[in-house]
């Protein structure tokens, strides 16, 4: 069963049939919502909000560590994680969708893996490619299938947040080697890592990052959530698609 974290712009999956929440809680504490299980076009699937059902929960203040936990416990073939980002390389505009294939962390004081504690070894887990190659391909595959444009390699940025960033930071972001900007990314893909289940994101470009295009003077969070709203839509159709192959 395929797990989806929905992010900003993507609270409930309006679309799961059959829909059952399940409060669960674990060892990290609880997650930042009920999980959804349900079906999508006969499929299941089970969804998690990650910034809880009224969209509460700030990017530093989710426990990535007890949602990756509480979908473990569902034995996923996979995580998709659909997340907001603003746009630092040129080409890519608000509406756009992004499957990134790289990370750079600029988040700080997250709990950011399993391995600590008194009875815990100390483990590094392997995260020089920190995304599923093979759910990114259904990902990539399935946008194609239904004549979604999607660009297929862009580096995520995770900053900390909940503030936007600042021209100058977009512009080092942009020197590092970053494409897009988000702040939930982080730990969350490595935590995926750390328990052994594929992982991979969906990106849906918010607003071109500060400094950047119709964001040179400020960003408006207005325009940002009308633009995920459509390009939401997408992102649907694409996991509805991803789902015809993926068992
Ligand atoms: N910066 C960081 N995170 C974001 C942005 C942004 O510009 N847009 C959507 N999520």
């Amino acid at each position: 069963m395929l797990a989806i974290i929905g992010g900003s712009g993507l609270t409930r999956f309006t679309r799961l049939e059959e829909a059952e929440r399940r409060q669960v809680t674990t060892p990290y504490g609880n997650p930042s919502a009920a999980l959804t299980f349900g079906l999508l076009s006969g499929r299941p699937l089970v969804f998690l909000a990650r910034h809880g059902d009224e969209h509460t929960i700030p990017p530093h203040q989710v426990n990535y560590r007890a949602n990756i936990w509480a979908l473990r416990e569902c034995v996923p073939t996979g995580i998709v994680a659909v997340a907001a980002v603003g746009s630092i390389r040129s080409d890519l505009s608000p509406g756009d969708l992004v499957i990134p294939h790289q990370i750079i962390d600029y988040t700080w004081a997250r709990s950011s893996t399993f391995h600590e504690g008194p009875h815990s070894a100390v483990t590094h887990v392997d995260f020089t490619e920190p995304y599923d190659h093979v759910l990114r391909r259904q990902l990539v595959d399935a946008a194609a299938a239904i004549g979604a444009r999607v660009s297929e390699a862009a580096v995520y940025a995770a900053t900390q947040g909940p503030r936007l960033e600042t021209a100058a930071e977009i512009n080092r972001l942009e020197r590092d080697g970053a494409d897009v900007v988000g702040m939930t990314g982080m730990p969350e893909a490595v935590l995926a890592r750390e328990l052994a289940i594929p992982y991979a994101a969906i990106n849906v470009v918010a607003n071109y990052a500060a400094g950047r295009g119709d964001s040179r003077e400020a960003i408006r969070m207005e325009a940002i959530l009308s633009v995920l709203e459509g390009a939401m839509q997408q992102v649907f159709a694409i996991i509805e698609r991803m789902l015809t192959s993926h068992d």
